[in-house]
C-alpha cells in the first residue's frame, strides 16, 4: 500500500528517518509531504509512533496532468470506495491546490463527493449526512496538476497529543517540540533543561523520546472505523509499542518565572501521567548567570507583544551571556525574535529555519 504523511515545514528528513525505522519504504518527498509504501500494519504503527508529523493518509489514487473536472471525476470513480467504508459512514471532502489548473475549492470538493456517493449508491449504500457524527476525511491534493486522492487515517492532526489541556497563550506545537529535542542531539543520560518551560511541551516530549514512549498509545484513530485494519492487528501494534518503553531514569528540569505557569505545567503533567519524572521549579533563568551549567538546554524564550523591545533585548543578551559563559553547555533556543542576530557575535551561533504554526522562527544553536 502507499501512504502519505504530512509534516510541519523543514522536518521532512526527520519524518523520513522515523518512517524507515518503523519499516516503511520512502518513495518521494516534497514540501511537507512524504510518500512511502509498506504493509497494512504500518497504519496503526505509524499513527501510534507519530512524533514529528501531522496526519497519515492512505494514497487511494494518483494521476499526473489532471486539468479538467471530468478527469478528476473519473480518477475518483476508479477507487473501490466500498472496500474502505462501512455502510453509511459520514465523510467530509477537503481540498488543496498548488500551481494547478483546477483550484476552485468548492467545486473540487463537491465534485469529489458526488463521485464517491455515486460509487457507493451503485452498491446500495448511502453516505450519512448527519452533521453531529465525526466524519472520515478525504483530501484532494493537486500539486503541479498531479492529483492525489487521500484518506485520512489519523483523524485530528497528530501534533495535538492531548496531555496539554491547559496552555500558555502561545504554546509550541508538540510535533515541533519533539523535532527540537531530536535536532538538539540530546544524549538521554545527560540532564536536559528548559528554562522557559511555559506549559512544558518541550520537557514532556524530551521525556517521551528518552523513554521511547509511543506518543499516541492511548488514542483512537480514524482507521479503526474502516474495513481495512483488523482489531487484532491494531491491538498487537499497541502491545508491541508498550513493550518498547524504557524504564530508565532521566534528569529533566523545567522552570519558568511565572508560578501560574508552573501550576499549569503540573496539571498537564498529571494528565500525561508522566509529570512526576520532571522537576518543575519557579525560577528566573538569570539565576543561571553565575552557575556553571553543562547540560542540554532547549528553550522557547518569550517574544512578540508581551514584552517591550528593550526588555526583550536585555533578556536575549542574558541568554547569550549564559551560553558564552558555559563552554560545556549544549544550548539551543527557538524564537521568532529575529533581532537576536544583531545582539550576538558573528559565527557564534548556527541557525535553522522552522515554523511554529504559521510563524517563522529560527532554532539557534550555540557554536562557541
Ligand atoms: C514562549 S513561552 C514558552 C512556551 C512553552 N514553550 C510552551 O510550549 O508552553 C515563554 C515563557 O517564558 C517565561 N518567562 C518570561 N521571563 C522569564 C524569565 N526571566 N525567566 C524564566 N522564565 C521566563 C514566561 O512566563 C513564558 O511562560
Amino acid at each position: 500500500m502507499k501512504f502519505v504523511l504530512s509534516t510541519i515545514a523543514w522536518v521532512e528528513s526527520m519524518a523520513k528517518k522515523e518512517i524507515e525505522k518503523q519499516g516503511g519504504v520512502i518513495e518521494e518527498t516534497i514540501d511537507r509531504l512524504v510518500t512511502f509504501s509498506g504493509w497494512i500494519e504500518l497504519i496503526p504503527r505509524i499513527n501510534l509512533w507519530s512524533r514529528v508529523w501531522n496526519k497519515m493518509y492512505i494514497l487511494l489514487a494518483e494521476k499526473e496532468n489532471v486539468v479538467t473536472f471530468d478527469e478528476l471525476f473519473d480518477l475518483v470513480s476508479t477507487i473501490s470506495w466500498k472496500n474502505y467504508f462501512k455502510k453509511e459512514f459520514p465523510i467530509v471532502v477537503k481540498s488543496n491546490s498548488t500551481r494547478s489548473e483546477l483550484f476552485a475549492e468548492r467545486t473540487l470538493q463537491s465534485l469529489t463527493k458526488k463521485a464517491i456517493v455515486k460509487s457507493l449508491v451503485w452498491d446500495n449504500n448511502i453516505v450519512n449526512e448527519d452533521s453531529s457524527l465525526e466524519k472520515m476525511e478525504i483530501l484532494v491534493l493537486l500539486i503541479d496538476n498531479k492529483a492525489r486522492i487521500l484518506l485520512n487515517t489519523s483523524w485530528n492532526a497528530l501534533h495535538m497529543r492531548g496531555y496539554r489541556e491547559k496552555a500558555w497563550e502561545a504554546p509550541i506545537k508538540e510535533s515541533l517540540a519533539a523535532a527540537l529535542v531530536f535536532l538538539s542531539g540530546w544524549k538521554f543520560r545527560e540532564p536536559f533543561y528548559d528554562v522557559f518551560c511555559g506549559s512544558w511541551t518541550i520537557a514532556i516530549e524530551a521525556l517521551m523520546i528518552a523513554k521511547n514512549i509511543a506518543p499516541w498509545i492511548k488514542r483512537k484513530f480514524a482507521f479503526e472505523k474502516l474495513w481495512l485494519v483488523s482489531n487484532e492487528i491494531t491491538e498487537n501494534e499497541r502491545v508491541q509499542a508498550k513493550k518498547k518503553e524504557f524504564a530508565g531514569e532521566y534528569t529533566i528540569r523545567a522552570s519558568d518565572i511565572d508560578p501560574e505557569m508552573i501550576e499549569l505545567a503540573k496539571e498537564n503533567a498529571r494528565i500525561a501521567w508522566l509529570g512526576w519524572e520532571i522537576n518543575f521549579e519557579v525560577r528566573d533563568f538569570r539565576e543561571y548567570m553565575d552557575k556553571p551549567i553543562s547540560w542540554t538546554l532547549v528553550s522557547n524564550p518569550p517574544y512578540g507583544e508581551r514584552l517591550k523591545d528593550e526588555n526583550l533585548k536585555s533578556m536575549y543578551n542574558s541568554i547569550d551571556k549564559i551560553f558564552r559563559l558555559n563552554p560545556d553547555l549544549n544550548g539551543w533556543i527557538i524564537s521568532s525574535f529575529m533581532e537576536f542576530d544583531n545582539l550576538i557575535k558573528k559565527d557564534t551561533y548556527k541557525k535553522r529555519k522552522l515554523y511554529n504554526g504559521g510563524e517563522m522562527c529560527y532554532f539557534w544553536k550555540k557554536n562557541i
